[in-house]
């Protein structure tokens, strides 16, 4: 983001995070990937090289297994499916030589029977219960209270006003943070999701925010409260508990993982509404589609098109032979759009007959926030449906687009209302 006003007052530097992040992962240039994924499934399902460089784009941040061994990418519905499924024979391990240098050994990068364990430990905080607690606690105040600043003006930006800090407010609110801590937390963050482009930035915000959890967790050791670090330090499996390092791994985990994702694909499923203004109304009069017009806006413009695994063995991925040690590149948002798939893909329909989509992945890995994620867009539309009347898009703003290559959003969303 380039205008971080919203979260706070932090200027250490002329370096401005939020400013690299989006110049490093195309916001400013590839408004368009589909049409490009499309022309490469139906040429071939599963392709050799990083879906950047078959597509002529330059200098794409991408979720990637650095190795030795050649880049393939996988693009069809079917073959990602396939891919994301058979853990055994594709590895997310490869993690480790790229975002664990900076966040440490994630559950992201781990393989079975590791994995199972650690989910297993970890989703003792994200219970249903534990949802319901969040969403009257933080996720409704948070998402009025942004809500209340701009009501009486009868227009609004609502990524720059709304979308982009409530996720991570919900989290730091989840987390315990004292409120003064905030604003520096949200700064390392985007530094952590922005480490490929900016290393040495990645770098100083992982250890900064390894010696700031430590403090903290010691703290709610001692004296343990109703937040997810104190839940994390209680966690326990068959007599195990977590380790500092694995919650600390964790905590670092949760800002890329579940707010840049979550206030990007809000994002673009108020831009969809708001570009299909019928559609927009009809969910308005008729809130039984939420559920449809989430997965939806999911499907169709997933907040994140692609990330990686390593092939452990020589194997087949659509026919196409892969040799062991290969970098797989997942396509998501092809996998979105395979018209084998679904009907139309490119268009925006709240309505379609509703199959499963991949964005938030499948297999072991199937993202242990969804259900955050989902509640979280929920609440946040049922509350601009309630109280921003006649909604629509700012005629005199220009062209509003969604941008990006491998993380997309609009870069704002002017609107008028009332
Ligand atoms: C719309 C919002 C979201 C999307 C599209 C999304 C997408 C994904 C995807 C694609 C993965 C799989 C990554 C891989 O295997 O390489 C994943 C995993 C994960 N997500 Fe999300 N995510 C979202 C929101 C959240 C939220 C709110 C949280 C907060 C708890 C979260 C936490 C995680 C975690 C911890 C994992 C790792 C799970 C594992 O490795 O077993 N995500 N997410």
């Amino acid at each position: 983001m380039s205008d971080p006003g919203i979260v706070g007052e932090v200027d250490h530097d002329d370096y401005d995070p939020f400013e690299a992040f989006d110049r490093a992962q195309g916001a400013e240039t590839v408004a368009d990937p589909y049409t490009g994924f499309g022309e490469l499934l139906s040429a071939c399902p599963v392709q050799r090289g990083a879906a950047g460089a078959l597509m002529g784009i330059e200098n794409t941040v991408t979720l990637d297994m650095p190795g030795a061994g050649p880049m393939y990418t996988v693009f069809s519905y079917r073959g990602v499916e396939q891919v994301l499924r058979d853990h055994e024979t594709f590895s997310s391990a490869g993690y480790a030589n790229s975002m664990g240098l900076v966040m440490g050994h994630t559950i992201l990068e781990m393989d079975e029977p590791e994995h199972g364990r650690y989910r297993r430990l970890i989703q003792q905080a994200f219970t249903r219960k534990e949802m319901d607690r969040w969403e009257h606690e933080f996720v409704r105040p948070t998402v009025n209270g942004a809500i209340d600043a701009f009501v009486d003006r009868g227009r609004a930006d609502l990524v720059k006003e709304l979308t982009f800090s409530f996720p991570n407010q919900v989290i730091a609110q989840a987390m315990g943070l004292p409120e003064e801590d905030r604003p520096q937390f949200y700064r390392w963050g985007v530094e952590i999701t922005n480490m490929a482009s900016e290393p040495e930035h990645g770098f100083a915000a992982s250890v900064a925010l390894g010696e700031y959890f430590g403090r903290l967790a010691a703290e709610r050791r001692k004296d343990p409260g109703p937040d997810l670090i104190s839940l994390l330090t209680q966690a326990e499996l068959e007599g195990q508990r977590l380790t500092d390092e694995e919650i600390f791994a964790f905590l670092r985990l949760l800002l890329p993982a579940g707010s840049e994702t979550t206030y990007r694909s809000s994002s673009n499923l108020l831009f969809g509404l708001l570009t299909h203004p019928e559609q927009l109304e009809a969910l308005r009069g008729d809130r039984s589609l939420m559920a449809a017009a989430i997965e939806e806006g999911l499907r169709w413009e997933p907040p994140l098109t692609g990330i990686a695994r390593t092939a452990v063995v020589d194997t087949e991925i659509e026919g196409v032979k892969v040799p062991a040690g290969a970098s797989i590149g997942v396509c998501l948002g092809a996998a979105n759009h395979d018209p084998a798939r679904f009907d139309r893909p490119h268009e925006f329909d709240i309505f379609r007959r509703q199959t499963n989509h991949v964005a938030f992945a499948s297999g072991p890995h199937m993202c242990l926030g969804m259900h955050l994620a989902r509640m979280e867009t929920a609440v946040m539309l049922e509350l601009v449906l309630d109280r921003l009347p006649n909604l629509r898009l700012d005629g005199d703003a220009g062209d509003v687009r969604i941008m990006g290559f491998t993380f997309r959003a609009p870069h704002s969303l002017p609107v008028v209302f009332g």
